[in-house]
């Protein structure tokens, strides 16, 4: 026999069964994905963004100019591959993509404020633990054209009722970062401090403090956090505009009745981040990769991707870390059968396949099974497909024109005429709504 092969590394399949990964987490079924991606559909639009759709392959350069060199996902995370001559990579994130199209397409000359979603595939080669893998799924969205904090506001408060709307237990953490005035010197102070107390990090930590000291912030290391926590902070660094931006933020959160805490180590592991970034973090149920939904403005990155001087803010957020959340709570969308036909004969075989396709065109679901059981294994089937109804077809039911539709759940039995099938189900369906 040939030996059977498995999936990639850090890949995994979402079926609608249960399917077990070693060292990783059970129980991700496509039901608890597709709750996640109707709620962004629905939801997002009523906030006026409209759904973007990019590849998954961009030239390399994107990235590298995009995220920025120094960055963990551009420096060792990345899935990236000579195209006979062109350096192209897997998107490890939305934003630089979408920014991209935005430009290619000249969207700025037409819209002066541009509001899109997105949902797709992302893809870093990172160590694989619980709620990190290395393809995973974003739900973003990007809004660019409007530099005031009401828009950063009306975003986080977007975050903020989809989570609630789906039952998952978090905080939203807020944070500045300052702008291309106020940052370096904030670098600077940060950089001088950080080296007074090199001895005292990690070795990761050590080359961050010449090529991305802010990191060193929310390194998870206990060593790193307790020098973190002495660091001097943005807060003091920020200059009159980000100051004001900042408050203007936080002053329309209270208007929306949006719940936050400022958190300086909010840090974000991307350079492009000016000003507002945010974090929706979970209160229980993940263990150490928490955070489901991040994002922030990057004022500065349309610009740095050869356009003009746009400004923009947007999240993604991670649906695997939200479908394990709404595992635990057992929420999932499923497809269940209405009516689970269990045909005996040739004939009524032949019978159920048209009464079938009479309850779809009435739009319920039906099954049929079109294996030979006893009814007894049929009735087994039908629950374990999570059936409403079964109705086991013989000759005398045939014959009679009557049948009982077998309640799953409870076991009870409603006789119906088969020539009135449809109506039938739909009273009982009624009935019980
Ligand atoms: P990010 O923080 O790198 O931001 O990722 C956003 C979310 O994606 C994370 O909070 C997490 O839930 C999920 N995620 C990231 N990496 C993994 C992984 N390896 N496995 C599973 N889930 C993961 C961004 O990507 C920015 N583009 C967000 C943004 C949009 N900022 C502005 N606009």
């Amino acid at each position: 026999m040939s030996r059977k092969i498995r999936g990639v590394k850090g890949t995994r399949d979402v079926l609608p069964i249960d399917t077990y990964v070693k060292d990783e987490d059970p129980w991700l079924r496509i039901g608890h994905y597709q709750l996640i991606e109707r709620s962004a559909r629905e939801l997002f639009p009523l906030y006026g963004y409209r759904e973007a759709r990019t590849p998954v392959l961009e030239r390399t350069e994107l990235f590298v100019r995009g995220i920025g060199q120094e960055t963990d996902i551009v420096g060792k995370e990345m899935y990236t591959f000579d195209d006979k001559g062109d350096l192209v990579t897997m998107r490890p994130e939305g934003t630089a993509s979408m920014v991209r199209a935005y430009l290619e397409h000249n969207v700025n000359l037409t819209e002066p404020e541009t509001k899109w979603w997105y949902l797709g595939p992302m893809f870093r080669r990172e160590r694989q633990q619980r709620g990190r893998y290395r393809q995973f799924t974003q739900i973003g969205v990007e809004a660019l054209g409007s530099p005031g904090p009401r828009i950063d506001a009306e975003q986080i408060e977007l975050l903020d009722r989809w989570l609630r709307l789906l039952g998952i237990p978090f905080e939203m953490h807020l944070n500045t970062m300052g702008d291309q005035n106020c940052r370096p010197r904030y670098r600077e102070a940060l950089q001088t401090y950080l080296r007074s107390r090199i001895d005292d990090l990690c070795d990761d930590c050590k080359k961050r403090v010449e090529t991305n000291p802010i990191r060193v912030l929310d390194c998870k290391n206990p060593k790193c956090q307790e020098v973190a926590a002495g660091a001097p902070k943005m807060e003091q660094f920020l200059c009159d505009a980000c100051r004001a931006h900042f408050a203007g933020v936080r002053e329309s959160l209270d208007k929306l009745g949006v719940k936050y805490a400022v958190d300086p180590k909010l840090v974000r592991g991307l350079d492009y981040y000016t000003r507002t970034t945010y974090e929706a973090i979970a209160t229980g149920g993940l263990g150490a990769q928490s955070t489901v939904a991040g994002g922030g403005r990057y004022d500065g990155l349309v610009k740095e991707l050869g356009g003009p001087d746009v400004p923009g803010i947007g999240f993604a957020a991670g649906v695997e870390r939200m479908a394990l959340l709404l595992a635990q709570q057992g929420k999932e969308e499923a497809a269940r059968p209405v009516v689970f036909f269990a045909p005996l004969g040739p004939a009524e075989e032949a019978r159920a396949d048209v009464l079938a396709q009479e309850l779809r065109a009435a739009g319920l679901a039906a099954e049929v099974s079109f294996r030979r059981a006893n009814p007894g294994n049929q009735l087994k089937r039908a629950d374990a497909l999570g059936a409403r109804f079964a109705l086991v077809l013989g000759e005398s039911e045939l014959q009679s024109d009557r049948a009982k539709l077998k309640e799953l759940k409870t076991g009870m039995q409603h006789e119906v005429a088969l020539s009135d099938l449809v109506p039938a189900v739909q009273k009982l369906l009624g009935e019980k709504r």
